[in-house]
């Protein structure tokens, strides 16, 4: 015989008898299902809840599925602070007589338990500047999921246009470039590497004149097309953060959080400006910088396709006075709360 422990967990929105056991039967039915295991495969269950439930066992939901002679077991979870409220946990012993893979089952906000398991979506987006793409990558690091950084194909797009002499901002130059243009994002040691037409264009993407560029192609709706395809196409396989200007509106409208970063256009520019210091750009003026800041927030937002904006279920957080990690912080307590 071969002996398993399976794990899952759910989540209730308030300490009611009815809920509890209506979370934790969808919990228990769900293991079962997915896994093609019966009652008489079980051995015992421990079941745990945060210390905010307390209206019944979570017990009594197995107990009420027929399972009246499987040992179980009801614990309280460990009080961590900020750990995820209103939380049931089941640990399952399995008894088969086969070698199986078993698949465990996070539910509702359980989900943040185990990103890497249950697929999560997180959309981050902003005016250039605001900090998404460091926040972004801090949080998917910290979760262990992927950062998907989507302005990296638009910047991309734009350098194409570029090296063959074309006008960014004339769709007549971009539009015949797609058919023939291959935009991938591969993934390794946490960093993303963007691959045009099969070159690593990773760090040649990030200079200012593709910034302007970027911001220029991506108010084409073709462009726009070709690369939100790519994006759902990514967001569809795995658990990922995914930070861009219409993520939360338009590529991922049911992400399980969107968040909207901003700052002060000052703050933007200054952060813009000491960046590119650092990068050994010594002669960079601030002033030139602010205005380019602004004119791409006008370009972003004001472009008729998909714009810039606010989701209305996103969280708004500026970020003027916020270390990266204070914002990184903020977003895992949404996530949790
Ligand atoms: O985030 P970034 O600076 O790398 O983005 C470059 C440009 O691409 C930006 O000016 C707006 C555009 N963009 C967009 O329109 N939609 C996205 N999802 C991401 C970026």
């Amino acid at each position: 015989m071969k002996f398993y422990a399976l794990r899952g967990a759910t989540t209730v929105t308030k300490n009611d008898r009815d809920e509890i056991l209506l979370r934790t039967t969808e919990l228990i039915r769900q293991l079962l299902n997915e896994n093609s295991l019966d009652c008489k495969d079980i051995v015992s269950i421990i079941f745990t809840a945060t210390k905010d439930i307390d209206a019944v066992y979570p017990a009594v939901a197995a107990r009420k599925m027929g399972m009246t002679s499987v040992p179980l077991m009801c614990c309280q979870e460990m009080d961590v602070k900020g750990s995820l409220p209103m939380c049931i946990r089941v640990m399952m012993h399995i008894q088969l007589e086969e070698e199986r893979v078993l698949s465990p089952v996070y539910l509702e906000k359980a989900v943040v338990l185990r990103p890497d398991i249950a697929k999560l979506t997180i959309a981050i987006d902003g005016p250039a500047g605001a900090g998404k793409s460091t926040v972004a990558r801090l949080l998917a690091k910290r979760m262990g999921i992927l950062y998907l950084d989507t302005g990296a194909m638009y910047r991309a797009m734009a350098l194409k246009v570029l090296k063959q002499g074309g006008d960014p901002a004339k769709p007549e130059d971009v539009i015949p470039l797609l058919a023939d243009t291959d935009i991938q994002v591969q993934h390794g040691n946490g960093d993303q590497t963007i691959m045009l037409d099969g070159r690593d264009v990773t760090s040649e993407i990030r200079a200012n004149s593709v910034s302007n560029a970027a911001s220029d192609v991506a108010t084409i709706p073709e462009v726009r097309i070709k690369l939100v395809e790519l994006q759902r196409g990514i967001a569809e396989q795995v658990s990922l953060v995914m930070d861009g200007r219409d993520i939360g509106t338009h590529v991922m409208p049911d992400a399980a959080l969107k968040v909207f970063l901003t700052a002060a256009p000052e703050e933007r520019a200054r952060r813009r400006w000491k960046e590119l210091k650092q990068k050994g750009n010594l002669n960079i003026d601030f002033d030139t910088i602010l205005n380019e800041i602004i004119k791409r927030d006008e370009n972003d937002s004001k472009r008729t396709y998909a714009p810039l904006k606010k989701a209305d279920d996103a969280v708004l957080i500026d970020t003027t006075q916020k270390s990266i990690e204070q914002v990184v912080d903020e977003i895992e307590s949404l996530l949790k709360n």
